[in-house]
């Protein structure tokens, strides 16, 4: 094969063959395609798409790019059977839904084999966020997961170097060509590694809005069609729903204030929306598992998730009655009139919360773990002209500056009366 005419067939709208995709794939793993090869086929693909059999393939030559995990046979110490289950969300501001959902899900009985990311651009990543509990962890070895998975039921953990490592150049690649949002790279990047990670279930949370990378339903819709399908083509029971993120998830956004507010959480407090998405994905996830019928809300309140967090940060080396990293500056933005705040951009915020330190611009930099924003309002709620919407929080106060520019405009107040568009945190 050769590279230039698999980009040539892409560019003129032709279908792969399952030989040209393997071999591509396989060859720019290797480092035999060249990177701006890929770069052309990344961009041939954003722009002519794929079919629905092309991205099967191509999901398939990624994981044959590194190691599988499998999860057969895995029990607790006493030799109870353990399914598994996971959720992967497509990203979003403010989404620490993995830090109480997995804890939850877990004191159900069902393990919860999670390989999370590190953010970049405007999302938070999971790693980041639970970085920020002093002694915490994120690398384990394979045999490692496999035994916090039987004794304590949950891990969040990095993905190994030889999980998916075709998705790894790939990721890369497309996050510095503008080849990221489309349906096809998605999907297979997400699939093939959540495939790869061996579990027996998977929720998708599928983000619409300005903070989600699809910004329609219609298009999310088409990328969790795409995934799911993928996902039972692969063997694993697959479901997704499509959320909102057109405002951030619940009151924070920034790595230590997101693991306190999943606290709260897992304390059975905690904001309205992130308690409805954890409840929801974690039926879900039971359910994908067979468990049915139980009050899922019920362990939130009765402390049995937070018995099974407090092990699993323990178990990964964190000390989780150590005390949370705090910002050395804050700065209050208030309200400029009376009303109801009708909209509170998710993107924007989560840009902002960027530029103040708790996001990356580059792969290699460090994330300050206090930096964020917390937020004083929500849409839908009456706010008076004077009164606090938002602090920022930064660990050096010239960050201030650029982080309010990107505020701009990002809360929208209308009349007393007017409604936020936003129903409900589950769309679909
Ligand atoms: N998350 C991934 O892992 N891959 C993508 O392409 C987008 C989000």
């Amino acid at each position: 094969f050769d590279a230039v005419d698999i980009i040539a067939a892409k560019r003129d709208k032709h279908t792969l063959s399952n030989e040209q995709i393997d071999w591509v794939i396989d060859a720019y793993t290797r480092g035999v395609v060249a990177e701006e090869q890929m770069s052309a086929l990344a961009m041939a693909i954003f722009l002519n798409g794929m079919e629905r059999p092309e991205i099967a393939r191509m999901a398939q030559a990624m994981i044959a790019t590194g190691e599988t995990l499998s999860y057969e046979g895995l029990a607790t110490p006493d030799g109870t059977p353990l399914p598994t289950a996971d959720k992967h969300s497509t990203g979003g501001v403010g989404d620490k839904i993995t830090l109480p959902l997995g804890p939850l899900v877990a004191s159900f009985g069902v393990a919860v084999p999670q390989l999370s990311g590190r953010g970049l651009g405007h999302t938070g990543g999971t790693l980041d966020k639970l970085e920020a509990i002093p002694g915490w962890r994120a690398e384990l070895s394979d045999a490692q997961m496999r035994t916090q998975l039987s004794e304590v039921g949950a891990i969040v953990a990095a993905a190994g170097a030889n999980l998916v490592p075709a998705d790894k150049k790939l990721y890369a690649l497309r996050d510095v060509t503008s080849t990221v949002d489309c349906v096809p790279l998605i999907a297979t990047s997400i699939m093939s590694k959540k495939i790869a990670e061996g579990t027996s279930a998977l929720v998708l949370d599928v983000k619409v809005g300005s903070g989600a990378f699809m910004k329609t339903q219609e298009k999310a819709r088409e990328l969790a069609r795409t995934m799911v399908d993928l996902g039972k083509d692969a063997g694993v029971h697959t479901v997704a729903l499509l959320t909102d993120m057109s405002t951030p998830l619940g009151l924070t956004v920034g790595n230590a204030l997101e693991v306190r507010e999943s606290l709260e959480v897992l304390d059975g407090a905690g904001p309205g929306d992130v308690v409805d998405l954890t409840v929801a994905l974690a039926t879900e996830m039971l359910a994908g598992a067979g468990i049915t019928g139980v009050d899922v809300a019920a362990n939130l309140t009765n402390g049995k998730a937070m018995d099974v967090w407090r092990r699993m940060i323990a178990a990964q080396g964190g000390d989780p009655d150590a005390p949370l990293p705090v910002a050395a500056h804050r700065e209050v933005v208030y309200a400029q009139a009376d009303g109801v705040l009708v909209e509170l951009d998710a993107l924007k915020v989560g840009v902002a919360s960027w530029r103040l330190g708790a996001g990356r611009a580059r792969k290699e930099d460090p994330v300050q773990a206090a930096a964020g924003i917390e937020l004083h309002a929500k849409p839908g709620d009456a706010v008076r002209r004077g009164a606090p919407l938002m602090t920022l929080h930064a660990d050096t106060s010239e960050r201030f500056a650029r982080a309010l520019e990107a505020l701009d405009g990002a809360a929208v107040i209308a009349p007393a009366g007017a409604r936020a568009a936003r129903e409900s945190i589950v769309l679909e």
